[in-house]
Parts: structure tokens; C-alpha cells; sequence
């Protein structure tokens, strides 16, 4: 008997993975992670399935579900927020249960940044622009941020950065980034991403705070970076007519041509 984690997305329940799908409707036993996770996944558990919303249990009952559940035959899903491998409490739960005896599956889910990235249709990694992505977060009450992982250092390299776990600290988070990219830099906010209620407010490093509701006080990505704004990017080289590619050779030669057509 197995516990399978599986990235329940960013909350359209239709950005369910197909394996994830399948994988909720054979478990008897269901644990998701009530705040994030939408009601609508717990719609494709089989009929009589134990649901239970791991909101109100701490870490010792969590385990101690899972393992009731195994040792009596039962395969249980374990559903989190977008993506597992972010911020998920995956890492703790599979130590635990590793210790227990209990094997243990994972099904990747969309991540609220691609999410939000979707929602500004954006690609964040653009050509001259930017062509690092770095998920972040400020610090909260629960947990420090390890040495070296300010959002100072970050900054310092110009990438695309996804702030998660932050909207509070919006503040800070501009201030901090303001002496680096500069008070024009573009930022955007994206609020509940892919759920009916999501809110998009987009912006400079200077001016992003103006739109902040009351209601946008959780569940938001801050996104800031050069690729964020218009269209001021190069274009790759991936689909220029020069570029001498496996699928797509452009002489008989094996040769790369550059762009001013001499060959290298
Ligand atoms: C505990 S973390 C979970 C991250 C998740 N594992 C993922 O893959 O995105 C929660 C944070 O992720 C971000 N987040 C999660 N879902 C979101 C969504 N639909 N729209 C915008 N941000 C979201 C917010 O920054 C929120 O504070």
C-alpha cells in the first residue's frame, strides 16, 4: 500500500494532471491540503472514499492517518497546492513515512507561478532580457530564510523573479528590489491564479502597490523582471531562418551558420 502525493495545481480543476486524476479516483483514502486545493478534485474520489482536510491536523495526525491507512490495505492520495516540489510540507511527510515503513509515489501538479505566468501570458524568459527564472519567497513567521538568499543577491542577477508567500510584504519587497532593477522595472501581481476570482494587476516596481486591494492579502505571486514589459526582447534563434538546427538542417553541410550568413 502506497501514499501517492499529487500536485493538485494551482486551482482550475481542470490543470489536474490526467495521472492525477486517475490516481485520486483508485485511492479509498483522501488527505488534501484544505486552503489551496480546489472542493471540486474531491469530486473524482471513489463513492464511500475517506476524505479529510489536513488543514485542521497537525503533522503527527497526518502520519497517523496514512499509516492507519496502509497498514489496513488502503492506498491513500495526498493532495497539495500546485506543484510538490515547492513549499508543499512534501519533504517532511515522506521523511516520516520513509521511517515508517510506508512506500510512497509523487505526480507533479502545475505550479501557481506557471499559473500566473499563463494568466499575464508571459513567457519569463526572454531572449537578451532574462533567461533565469528564481521561485523565492521573503521571510514569514514560520520559516527563516537560509543565508545568502535575500532577495538583495537574487536581485544582483537580473532574472525573472517569483515571489510567493510575500503579498504582505509587498513593501519590503519593493524596496528591496527597487536599487537593482530600478523604480520602472515591471512587476505584476497575480492574485488566485487560474481560480474564477483571479486578479491580474500589472505595474512598475514603483507603482504595483497602487492597486492592492484588501482582498489581495494571500494567495499571490509577485513577478518582477525586464521580461515582464512589452515587447523590447530579441527574438531567439530558435525559429531564425539561419540557425542550423537537427530537424531543420539548412545545408547539406553539418555546419552552423551565424546570422550575417558566414559560416563558423
Ligand atoms: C504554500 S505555497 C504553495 C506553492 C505551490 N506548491 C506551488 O507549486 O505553487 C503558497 C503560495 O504560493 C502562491 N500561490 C499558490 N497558488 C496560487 C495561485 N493560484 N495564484 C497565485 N499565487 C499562488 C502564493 O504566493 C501563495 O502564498
Amino acid at each position: 500500500m502506497t501514499v501517492h502525493f499529487v500536485g493538485a495545481g494551482p486551482g482550475a480543476p481542470d490543470l489536474l494532471t490526467i495521472r492525477g486524476r486517475d490516481i485520486i479516483a483508485k485511492c479509498p483514502v483522501c488527505l488534501y491540503a484544505g486552503s489551496l486545493v480546489p472542493e471540486e478534485l474531491l469530486g473524482y474520489c471513489p463513492d464511500g472514499a475517506k476524505i479529510i482536510n489536513s488543514a485542521l491536523l497537525d503533522l503527527d495526525a497526518i502520519i497517523d492517518e496514512c499509516v492507519a491507512a496502509t497498514n489496513a490495505g488502503q492506498d491513500v492520495v495526498r493532495l497539495h497546492s500546485g506543484d510538490l516540489s515547492i513549499w508543499s510540507a512534501m519533504g517532511e511527510q515522506i521523511r516520516r513515512l520513509r521511517e515508517a515503513g510506508v512506500p510512497v509515489s509523487v505526480t507533479p501538479g502545475v505550479p501557481s507561478f506557471a499559473a500566473a505566468a499563463a494568466a499575464l501570458q508571459s513567457e519569463l524568459t526572454l531572449p537578451g532580457l532574462a533567461q533565469s527564472v528564481v521561485l523565492t519567497r521573503t521571510p514569514g513567521r514560520a520559516s527563516a530564510m537560509p543565508e545568502g538568499e535575500s532577495l538583495d543577491n537574487f536581485a544582483k542577477t537580473g532574472a525573472t523573479l517569483a515571489i510567493h508567500l510575500s503579498i504582505h510584504n509587498l513593501s519590503y519587497v519593493t524596496d528591496s528590489l527597487i536599487p537593482h532593477y530600478g523604480a520602472a522595472c515591471p512587476a505584476a501581481i497575480v492574485y488566485r491564479a487560474s481560480w474564477p476570482d483571479q486578479k491580474i494587476l500589472k505595474g512598475t516596481l514603483s507603482d504595483i502597490h497602487e492597486g492592492l486591494t484588501k482582498e489581495i492579502e494571500r494567495t499571490a505571486l509577485i513577478l518582477v523582471g525586464p521580461a515582464l514589459g512589452g515587447d523590447g526582447f530579441d527574438e531567439s534563434c530558435l525559429y531564425a531562418t539561419y540557425y542550423d538546427r537537427r530537424f531543420r538542417p539548412q545545408s547539406a553541410r553539418d555546419e552552423i551558420k551565424t546570422p550575417e550568413g558566414t559560416d563558423k
